[in-house]
């Protein structure tokens, strides 16, 4: 058996270490936001080579601001396999497993189970928890450390609101900060931890805590599925879902925010955090309908796109379609849940051959694509001789796409914007048919004349028309 990487001793400052454990997004930049803060951290993770890594200054993904912050703490945060590193010298141990969806739409809770298994006899501890867990998982856990002796392990839950792409952000300014405590002591402890962040702290008993987190991702996922259906009815009716949403989203009862439709919701926490809530709610004996509705509607739309491009091109046999972006949402390299797989899937399925491009997602992707995938290192070379683009996901240098003759070197200038990305006249200005989720499409000036040969088209055509 190899030995485990253990740290050297840390705290001999005098200020007492802080514990992760799991060093994924949520665990990685929570302890680097501690580290930012001023406290010592050890980062406990079971993967000896993303250990290694993190030694050296690697992190295990693309996250604006964390490459900054592990070069400027290295000497504050230390990394290790061994469990004895982190319970026992650290009053504070945070939770940041992942919990995946399991086979039965509940979430996969054995990670979490792993580390309070590790937990020592004699421990004293306040154990936070920050993975996203079930309600009623703290006071499992909390039953589960008494019947086998471990008093000295208080609970506390403090569920994480961060998003990937503006993690490090989001962190160190947070909206708010829960805790969900049944020792007042404990609580605080935590919230000594996040006073200097300055938010407002909302503290409770431990399963409102465990709500407010699922209630706060199943109604922002509701809110994607809400808006991506009135664009679909904009869609119906020859409205712009961009006019509708602003004018829904200045009433401050609603806001703008999420109201924004594309080709639906992924990433590691929506599609895993609605079905779990759905799940324990059903568990309970309560069906939520209203998240049936939001899931299917989130994989319909990630279809709805095919629809729409075989309307326009006919058969999609033998087609060459470019998919800009295949990350979930720009600034992560994440492919968890993205719609760029369902869709890479369903167009192969039309017998459509994929060029596919990502600014940060590296080639070990081609193994989830369709065989036959071409992945090129510039935008621009996966329009040439496509006949459709799309843009899946919004990474901003899509938007210098928009200039004169790259329309040209398509087979056909179709743009299809699954993000709403790219302004319409812009993109017709550019020689491009412009075609958005919710929103009229925007052709070249030359297009909407009848009589008009696609190919008369030229790619600095003059100012667009906008119609269907
Ligand atoms: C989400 C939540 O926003 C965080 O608050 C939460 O902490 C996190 O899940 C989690 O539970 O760990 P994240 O998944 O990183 O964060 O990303 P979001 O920015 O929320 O985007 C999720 C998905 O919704 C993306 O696919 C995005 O493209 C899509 N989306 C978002 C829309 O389609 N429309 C919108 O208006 C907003």
């Amino acid at each position: 058996m190899t030995e485990p990487l253990t740290t050297t001793p840390v705290g001999t400052s005098g200020t007492a270490p802080v514990g992760i454990v799991g060093t994924g997004y949520v665990g990685l930049v929570t302890g680097l936001a501690l580290a930012e803060l001023g406290h010592p951290v050890i980062c406990l993770d079971v993967d000896r080579a993303k250990v290694t890594a993190l030694r050296a200054g690697q992190a295990p993904f693309h996250e604006p601001g964390v490459d900054d912050l592990l070069a400027r703490h290295g000497g504050r945060i230390t990394f290790t396999t061994e469990p004895g590193d982190v319970f026992g010298p650290c009053p504070v141990v945070f939770v940041t497993v992942d919990t995946p969806p399991g086979p039965s739409g509940d979430a996969d809770l054995s990670r979490v189970e792993a580390v309070v298994a590790a937990i020592p006899a004699g421990t004293e501890v306040v154990m936070a928890m920050k993975s996203t867990v079930p309600a009623g998982t703290g006071r499992r856990i909390t039953r589960h450390l008494r019947a086998t002796g471990r008093h000295g392990v208080r609970y506390v839950s403090n569920p994480e609101f961060l998003r990937e792409g503006s993690a490090v952000h989001d962190v160190l300014h947070p909206e708010r900060v829960v805790l969900g405590a049944d020792d007042p002591a404990a609580a605080d402890a935590v919230a000594a931890l996040w006073a200097p962040l300055g938010a407002p702290v909302v503290q409770c008993d431990v399963a409102s805590a465990e709500m407010v987190k699922l209630a706060a991702n199943a109604f922002l996922a509701t809110k994607i599925s809400f808006v991506n259906e009135i664009a679909n009815v904009c869609d119906a009716v020859g409205a712009d879902v961009a006019t509708v949403a602003r004018g829904m989203g200045l009433d401050s009862r609603i806001g703008a925010a999420f109201l924004n439709p594309g080709i639906g919701y992924g990433g590691s926490c929506f599609p895993k955090d609605v079905a779990a809530l759905k799940q324990l709610a059903g568990n309970s004996g309560y069906h939520f309908q209203l998240l049936s509705a939001v899931i299917e509607v989130n994989e319909l739309q990630k279809r709805r796109i095919v629809v729409h491009l075989a309307n326009r091109l006919g058969n999609l046999q033998g087609a060459t379609i470019a998919l800009l972006g295949l990350a979930f949402k720009p600034g992560t390299d994440d492919l968890r849940e993205a719609s760029s797989l369902v869709l890479a899937a369903r167009l192969a399925a039309e017998g459509a051959t994929l060029v596919v491009h990502d600014p940060v997602v590296g080639d070990h992707v081609l193994q989830a694509l369709p065989a036959g995938t071409v992945k090129v290192a510039r935008a621009a070379d996966a329009l040439a001789g496509a006949d459709a683009a799309i843009v899946v996901t919004e990474w901003p240098e899509y938007l210098e796409l928009v200039r004169p003759g790259l329309a040209a070197s398509m087979a056909r200038p179709l743009l299809v914007d699954g993000r709403n990305l790219i302004d319409p006249e812009a993109a017709a200005t550019a020689g491009f048919e412009w075609v958005g989720v919710g929103r009229p499409d925007c052709l070249p000036d030359a297009l909407a004349e009848p009589g008009l040969d696609l190919d008369d088209v030229e790619a600095d055509a003059p100012a667009p028309v906008a119609g269907r």
